[in-house]
């Protein structure tokens, strides 16, 4: 993806996006090289690499420190960087001031805000301004203590048309793409199709325009993750043996060898 509208290309052309979220300069590498279409250097940072219970948390600094970071590991991938917690809330001016602040440090592409109709006005103003904005609907992780927990959204009649009146307006504010986050599949499916701009989904079944993990988690770092993430690789078992071998080798004189030392 270069731009917006190969979002929209993709939807229409019913081409399946695929989306990383993810936060270092390596992992970022990582991800140009194998192709994926976007990065997202979502705010799940405090989470994965800080160790925080939550991302409430995690300052807009700190998603400038890592929007800079994969910039220069994928200098030419769509990157969208989430907006944190209270950086977007207090008033659509400083939300402006703040989606420019991530724009002009971070050299990203897009902004990513979560929330439905309370925060319309705010994605308008930034979209005003010439900054995409990526939605984000259902699970909400910065509204974490509002919805009671980590829980799959829209289980009753009520919850349901709330989400899809968030996502029409969303898309109504300006928002390019929208990210659908623990939600049933029926209901990731019918928004996929009402809306004419793409959805990307995280644990919303897979009827949705493109799909997101979290490159730790789809790693396999983690030993508990929830049920919609897929293992990709057993990455901490894979770690785990590479440190056991260096400390026996160390231990045992084998390591560095000849070929590993300067003469
Ligand atoms: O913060 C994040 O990584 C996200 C994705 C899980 C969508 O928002």
């Amino acid at each position: 993806m270069k731009n917006i509208f190969d979002f929209f290309k993709a939807k229409e052309e019913k081409r399946k996006i695929t989306m990383i979220s993810t936060y270092e300069y390596w992992s970022a590498k990582i991800c140009e090289e194998a192709g994926i279409d976007c990065i997202l250097v979502g705010d799940s940072v405090g989470m994965v690499d800080g160790g925080l219970k939550t991302t409430l948390p995690v300052k807009l600094e700190e998603m400038i420190y890592h929007g800079r970071a994969v910039r220069r590991g994928a200098p030419n991938t769509f990157i969208t960087v989430d907006m944190p917690f209270m950086s977007y809330q207090v008033s659509t001016e400083k939300a402006l001031e703040n989606a420019g602040k991530i724009m002009k440090e971070t050299c990203c592409n897009a902004v990513k805000l979560e929330g439905g109709e309370e925060i319309a006005k705010t994605i308008e103003k930034i979209v005003s301004a010439g900054i995409p904005v990526m939605g984000h609907v259902g699970l909400t992780p910065q509204s974490v203590h509002a919805l009671g927990g980590y829980k799959v959204q829209g289980k009753t009649k009520e919850e349901q048309k709330r989400i899809i009146k968030d996502a029409k307006i969303i898309e109504q504010a300006g928002a390019f793409a929208i990210v659908l986050e623990a939600i049933p599949s029926d209901l990731a499916e019918e928004i996929t199709e009402f809306l004419d701009i793409p959805t990307i989904g995280i644990g919303a079944g897979n009827k949705t325009d493109g799909q997101v993990l979290v490159f730790h988690d789809m790693m396999g770092f983690f030993d508990k993750t929830p049920k919609f993430v897929k293992k990709y690789v057993e990455g901490k078992k894979l770690f785990i043996e590479a440190l056991t071998q260096f400390k026996k080798e160390t231990q045992s004189g084998v390591f560095p060898g000849e070929e590993h030392t300067y003469q």
